[in-house]
């Protein structure tokens, strides 16, 4: 196994490293010269024209990506979105619409709960699309519709090259959901597409940034608590950092809307506690800003995950983290990418299995 990690310390901080490619390969596979190319999975422009709801349904940091994608859908398209847990989604008694899709995501295509979503929206009749990492896995074999994403195998159990690919797949339907279904003009869809050919090229400049991370990372080793706040798409990366630095690091931590600390949350800051604002989004800037004011206020230690250019932020946090900008629908790709190495050098300082946490598997099979 030594030999496969290639000199990293690592799978995890080798798969951290490998996003570059996984994501240029996603989207390699489904762009064909500068426009988004989906017949391989069936999905025809009358089929996404006809659509009027969707539901997203997933396990773990899957369900991240679409709680993160149904901003972004929802903000390029008109189809209305439900993102759902996929143990909570087959025990209701949902109403399944008319001209619905259920888009299943799972890097490794068995997981049981989300295997059993799917076949229920299968039973119901309604189509189903599964955005999967193994080929060939239970989930990818079921479905009616299936895009892969190109991660490659990934073997440390906490995601990070899988996440990164799913992210992908989800910015490929919706700008070609929105082309097909005129909700944004051919010459719009074609510069998304070539603002997400410079994504692997903008990871790659917040990975030389690692660093300051590990630096920073060392010195939370100790914590107790950490939280994690951000609004909109920054509520939805706020989620996935939360979860990266909990299931690796066993330090407690909660992702929060951050309109929503002062209806509890913030009883829980005391002197140093670390709370990471994400604050990529810049209609929603000033908002965490002022509730980061507020946690600082009560004695919390402040991170701030923002883009270059907002430099005012460092009159209100303790320590800031840049990442380019983009287009602001894929800022998760990138502003993921430093609360990433955050868990993993807070395990690593911590001296913890890293690769294999306590208790978790990286593929769950049993409900
Ligand atoms: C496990 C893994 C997570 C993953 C989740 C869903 O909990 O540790 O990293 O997000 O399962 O897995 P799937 O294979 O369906 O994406």
């Amino acid at each position: 196994q030594a030999a496969e990690k290639s000199g990293y310390e690592h799978f995890m901080i080798k798969e951290i490293h490998e996003q570059p490619k996984a994501v240029r390969d996603t989207i390699n596979a489904y762009v064909k010269d500068g426009q988004i190319d989906l017949s391989e999975t069936g999905l025809t422009d009358d089929f996404l024209k006809s659509l009027d709801q969707l539901y997203i349904v997933a396990c773990g940091s899957a369900y991240h990506v679409g709680v993160a994608a149904r901003y972004v859908i929802e903000d390029l398209t008109s189809i209305h979105i439900e993102v759902d847990l996929a143990s909570e989604f087959r025990y209701r008694n949902l109403k399944l619409r008319d001209h619905s899709l259920v888009i299943i995501i799972s890097q490794s295509g068995e997981t049981a709960d989300s295997l059993a979503a799917l076949r229920l929206a299968k039973d119901k009749g309604v189509p189903t699309l599964a955005i999967v990492n193994v080929i060939g896995s239970t989930i990818a074999r079921e479905a009616d519709h299936v895009m892969y994403t190109l991660a490659g195998p990934e073997i440390a159990v906490a995601t990070t090259k899988a996440y990164s690919t799913q992210l992908i797949a989800t910015y490929l339907f919706a700008v070609e959901a929105a082309r097909a279904r005129g909700e944004i003009t051919q010459e719009k869809a074609d510069e998304m597409v070539t603002e997400m050919q410079t994504l692997p090229e903008k990871i790659e400049r917040v990975l030389n940034d690692k660093d300051r991370i590990q630096w920073f990372a060392a010195k939370f080793a100790n914590a107790k608590d950490m939280f994690f706040i951000g609004r909109g798409l920054d509520y939805a990366i706020s989620l996935e950092g939360s979860l990266k630095m909990k299931e690796i690091s066993y330090i407690h931590s909660e992702a929060y809307a951050a309109g929503e600390l002062k209806h509890g949350t913030i009883s829980l800051i005391e002197k140093g506690t670390l709370v990471v604002g994400v604050m990529t989004q810049s209609k929603l800037f000033e908002k965490t800003r002022s509730n980061m004011v507020e946690v600082g206020s009560r004695g919390g230690y402040l991170m701030g995950l923002t883009t270059y250019g907002n430099y005012s932020i460092e009159d209100t946090v303790n320590f800031t983290v840049y990442v380019p900008k983009t287009d602001e629908h894929f800022m998760t790709s990138l502003a993921v990418i430093p609360l990433q190495l955050l868990g993993y050098y807070v395990s690593c300082a911590k001296g913890l299995d890293v690769d294999k946490p306590r208790n978790l598997a990286k593929s769950v099979t049993v409900e």
